[in-house]
């Protein structure tokens, strides 16, 4: 993965800040103590969108606040007024066991943030043929195997809260309500080639398609790739 070309590229820019915007706007006014921490920031990209949050990732890179597996949190019980996660929910291995640390550091009215891939009617086919990384829409459970961070099965969420909806509100209803559901970015992902497979194509012409995409209203869901959610504990 070759996150570092993020910055000087006009189209992966523009996508990481309409991310981390979106992002921002679950989290809200829900910050009362100021403590917003992200999971699995990577090289803390969100810091170029001027978000100050704490960042973490069991990786380690410059820009990170700690190194921890999010399944662990160091953190005192009802101390944090949000999580925030993208593009990291679906490479997770132990995604319950993340649900529940969660809810224990979080304060009650704080929020999970989650922005990670869709199973719209195009995001389905190139994530189960084009991408590299795994879709497994029959997964058995909702954890895997992991030997590596990058390990992941893009459906999670999918499978979570589409597939197995009753099992996960029977699990999980009385804990979190489910918030701000919301799709976005469209076909320009595909032309892109995305962070890693980044195609020749214009930055800014692909810029511009973004903002159109983002101006369709939900029609346009099936051709978008992503979706942003909020978990909020109760
Ligand atoms: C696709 S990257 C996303 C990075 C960053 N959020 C971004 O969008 O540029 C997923 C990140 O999740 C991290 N990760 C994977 N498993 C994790 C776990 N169990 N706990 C914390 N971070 C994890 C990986 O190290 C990786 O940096």
């Amino acid at each position: 993965m070759n996150h570092r070309r993020v910055p000087d590229d006009a189209y992966l820019s523009a996508m990481y800040q309409l991310a981390y915007g979106r992002l921002a706007d679950v989290v809200g006014d829900r910050v009362s103590t100021g403590r917003v921490l992200e999971i699995g920031s990577g090289l803390a990209l969100a810091r170029l969108s001027g978000h100050d949050w704490w960042h973490s990732d069991v990786v380690s890179s410059d820009g990170l606040t700690l190194q921890n597996v999010a399944e662990r949190l160091p953190f005192q019980d009802d101390s944090l007024d949000a999580l925030v996660l993208k593009d990291t929910w679906h490479h997770i291995p132990d995604i319950e066991g993340f649900l529940s640390e969660a809810h224990r550091v979080l304060r009650v009215g704080g929020v999970i943030a989650v922005f990670d891939p869709y199973w719209g009617v195009l995001a389905r086919f190139v994530y189960r043929f084009l991408h590299q990384e795994r879709w497994d829409t029959r997964a058995k459970g909702w954890s895997f195997d992991s030997e590596d961070p990058w390990d992941s099965n893009q459906a999670l969420t999918y499978v979570m809260l589409r597939r197995d909806q009753h099992v996960f509100t029977a699990r999980w209803g009385n804990r979190f309500a489910l918030t701000e559901y919301r799709r976005h970015i469209g076909p320009s992902f595909l032309l892109s080639g995305g962070v890693s497979r980044r195609t020749a194509i214009s930055g800014r012409l692909l810029r511009r398609m973004l903002q159109w995409e983002e101006r369709r209203s939900t029609w346009f869901d099936h051709l978008r790739f992503f979706h942003v959610f909020g978990l909020v504990k109760r």
